[in-house]
């Protein structure tokens, strides 16, 4: 085992390395505040290993993805997305049987309690579907309370996953005002949901194959991205011991971001803004460019990849495949297409290895396929499920697993007496004192 050494106000201290199987390199500073008193400072978490985890290796500078060891390219050409959670959740490929059976589970708990479709009628109908989402995902706690034994949280693992589309597509159809349409035993799991989405009553709705593939893409390319910012949020919800609707549903909240998974949904507001401002790239590159104009280029960047991200160059090719097979031309693919190939050239975003992300092209495919645009980012929730599911059984089974607390430097004011209000003085007009006044 090789060590670390660190020097501080003059003294020696070692930390053990932990080496992974891929060979990626961690000093371990679990010792580091009792034997030295200080801390590791690190905000973003960019330089951190919060845990140890066999589920999804990346090599950012290579763009390396790969599931249990699987690379999701070759994922992505042959398996089933419930084959991928049940790789993703339980560490092997299943045999046929063991898929079948886990098919069956999910068939079989695809309805939701018809208690919470009520739900769906309290919220504004202009409630965006991720809040939605969460707050149903923490509602079937309510529902399922049992969490006790491994038996009780296999099931909830099962309920959640099965349930967690027909959610979704409630939601869609309550947007829409249409009625909801209830999932199909003979049907599997994606196939289901685009006929919970777009099936109306009365009318027969055949799940067209191009659709259903995409689909299958879609939620397998976005099915687990090791310790990202909402997978790390169901781990730390998860370590308190929360149970697991919880902690995913916050790991929905986390998700709806526009810097993490709300980016799809800001990608195509983007494109279709310049698209009505009549296609001006440099215009929006420009800003790109210039801090102060707080706008990014939406799609663009990620903390890990610093090459490419191998699910953004899966999907360009799915999406020209994809409209090219529904017989669509999206002036938008266009766009992305040209914005990528200026951005590729641009000094700017040479140098900081900015590389169009898997939000990227995403948005493309799920408006080809009639997903609504406030939906894209529930898209991605359904498929990051199992990663999410995956991360917080693993890290729940760790016996070494603690409550994630980190510590802080601690920046504001050292110790002062109390004022008391009569001696307070105003500093600072409140924002009511800055009010004009109003006329009638
Ligand atoms: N457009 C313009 N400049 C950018 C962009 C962008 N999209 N992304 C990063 N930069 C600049 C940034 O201003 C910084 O410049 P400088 O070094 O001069 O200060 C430099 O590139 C490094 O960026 P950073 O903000 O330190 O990178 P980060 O690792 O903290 O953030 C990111 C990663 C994905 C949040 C960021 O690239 C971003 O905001 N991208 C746009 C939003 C987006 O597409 N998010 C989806 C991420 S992938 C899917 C997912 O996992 O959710």
């Amino acid at each position: 085992m090789t060590t670390a050494k660190l020097i501080l106000d003059g003294k020696e201290y070692e930390f053990p390395t932990v080496v992974g199987t891929e060979n990626e390199v961690g000093v371990d500073f679990t010792k580091l505040r009792p034997t030295t008193g200080a801390i590791s400072v690190d905000p973003g978490y960019g330089n951190t290993g919060s845990c140890a985890s066999s589920i999804t290796f990346i090599d950012g500078e290579k763009g390396i993805l790969r599931y249990r060891g699987y690379p999701i390219e070759e994922i992505a050409e042959e398996a089933s997305f419930t084959e991928v959670c049940f790789l993703l959740i339980y560490g092997h490929l299943p045999t046929q049987r063991e898929l079948d059976t886990f098919n069956e589970k999910l068939t079989y708990h695809s309805m939701i309690h018809e208690a919470m479709k009520q739900f769906f009628d309290d919220f504004p109908v202009t409630a965006h579907p991720m809040m939605v989402l969460s707050a149903m995902i923490a509602s079937l706690s309510a529902f399922y309370p049992r969490a006790t034994t491994d038996e009780d949280r296999e099931l909830n693992i099962i309920r959640l996953i099965a349930k967690a589309s027909t959610i979704a597509a409630f939601s869609y159809k309550k947007s829409v005002g249409q009625p909801f349409i209830y999932p199909r035993n003979d049907l599997t799991y994606t196939e289901n949901f685009l006929h919970m989405m777009f099936a109306i009553p009365a009318e027969p709705y055949v799940v067209p194959p191009v659709l259903n593939k995409a689909l299958n893409l879609l939620l397998i390319l976005h099915a687990d991205h090791e310790q990202n910012c909402s997978t790390s949020t169901v781990r730390m919800v998860g370590s308190s011991q929360a149970n697991l609707f919880a902690s995913i549903s916050a790991g929905v909240m986390a998700l709806w971001g526009p810097l993490h998974g709300g980016a799809n949904q800001k990608v195509i507001e983007m494109l279709q803004k310049i698209r009505e401002d009549g296609g001006d790239y440099q215009k929006y590159m420009d800003m790109a460019k210039d801090k102060k104009s707080g706008f990014k280029l939406m799609g663009f960047g990620h903390r890990v990849y610093k090459n490419f991200d191998p699910r953004a160059t899966l999907l360009k090719e799915a999406a020209a495949d994809v409209l090219a097979g529904l017989g669509i031309d999206d002036p938008l693919l266009e766009i992305a297409k040209k914005l990528e190939d200026i951005a590729l050239e641009d000094q700017f975003f040479v140098e900081r290895k900015l590389y169009p992300n898997v939000d990227f092209y995403s948005g493309i495919l799920y408006r080809a396929m009639g997903i609504p645009t406030e939906m894209f980012t529930v898209m991605f929730a359904l498929g990051r499920l199992p990663g999410w599911i995956s991360q917080w059984k693993e890290m729940r089974e760790d016996p070494k697993g603690r409550i994630s607390r980190p510590r802080q430097i601690y920046t504001g004011e050292t110790k002062r007496p109390y004022v008391p209000m009569k001696d307070r003085k105003a500093t600072v007009a409140t924002p009511e004192e800055k009010l004009e006044p109003v006329t009638v």
